[in-house]
């Protein structure tokens, strides 16, 4: 809506996980290594996590943007609420296994032989896993079960599982130590450091055509950050709706007031906003004790 009044070829702040606008942070870019790195020398089970929306089904897309180029088979289940029976089924669909996809063991027989082929001529193929800590205790234990398949060489399914912070807690339980002492690789994503804020703002909107964007002042990138706390996913939807009230006040660049009135309509949660809505402050801020 935006784009056009101040330059934009596409739009800046879109909530989808595009790897077209990748800002390769520090972080982000040692757990695209990582992954990479773990599917390449068949490490078995790799484990990305960390708080909602701090950039991991991104970093999925970009890994399977890299197994598309590199021709290795994958996996990738984004719906973790599954039955058994269904987990199956859908990994039966997208390795397009040739068998009767609602039995069990005739997905495992079709799997086992698949994964020994490609094996023998030195192709691996990778399970994806995202919203991983909303998987089953039961669907956890078969895919802790896929992980055992290996040769001389190394696993025959590489298995990433991504998730949120409970996907940690999940791994701690004591029935999966077993799956804990198979993790070849932990990443984890945290919030961005100020710095790292302005970095990724700029660079989404460098991305979308404007270089040297002169919208969004030092200033209020330092206010963006301390109100979104760093999360990339908050940082866009502020940035997204800052820029759509300063279109809407035929305004080029965004202001304090302009930022007031977008956080206060998110009803978003940060030191010192509570009283910025002339509210008293009884309980603990998020993330503050
Ligand atoms: N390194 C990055 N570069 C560019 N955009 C990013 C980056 N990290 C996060 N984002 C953006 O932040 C938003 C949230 O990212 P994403 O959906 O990957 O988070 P998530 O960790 O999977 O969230 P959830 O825990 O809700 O599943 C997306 O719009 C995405 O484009
Ligand atoms: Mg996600």
């Amino acid at each position: 809506m935006y784009n056009a009044f101040f330059g934009f070829k596409q739009s800046p702040f879109n909530m989808s996980p595009d790897p077209a606008f990748l800002f390769r942070s520090a972080q982000h870019e040692e757990a695209l290594a990582n992954l990479i790195y773990g599917v390449r020398s068949q490490k078995g089970f790799i484990v990305l996590s960390g708080e909602v929306g701090t950039g991991k089904t991104t970093m999925l897309e970009c890994l399977r943007d890299f197994l598309n180029a590199q021709q290795i088979v994958f996996a990738s289940l984004f719906n973790s609420r599954l039955s058994v029976a269904q987990f199956f089924e859908m990994l039966a669909y997208d390795l397009d296994l040739e068998c009767n996809r609602q039995s069990k063991t005739e997905v495992l027989v079709a799997l086992n032989g698949m994964l020994l082929g490609r094996a023998e001529t030195g192709r691996t193929t990778v399970l994806i896993v995202d919203e991983a800590h909303n998987l089953e205790w039961d669907v956890l234990e078969e895919i802790r079960l896929l992980g055992n398949l290996e040769n001389r060489k190394g696993k025959l399914l590489q298995i990433v599982l991504a998730g949120q912070q409970e996907l940690d807690t999940k791994l701690d339980a004591p029935e999966f130590r077993q799956l804990k002492q198979r993790i070849a690789l932990r990443c984890v994503l945290r919030a961005f450091q100020p710095n790292e804020t302005h970095a990724y703002v700029n660079s989404r909107m460098a991305c979308a055509g404007l270089c040297d964007q002169a919208v969004l002042s030092t200033e209020l990138i330092d206010e963006i950050h301390l109100r979104s706390q760093g999360i990339p996913r908050l940082i866009n939807s502020i940035c997204d709706n800052l820029l759509l009230t300063a279109f809407a006040m035929e305004s080029r660049t965004a202001t304090l007031e302009m930022l007031d009135e977008v956080t206060s309509d998110m009803r978003l949660e940060y030191p010192g906003c509570r009283q910025l809505r002339g509210e008293v402050c009884t309980e603990p801020i998020l993330g503050q004790s």
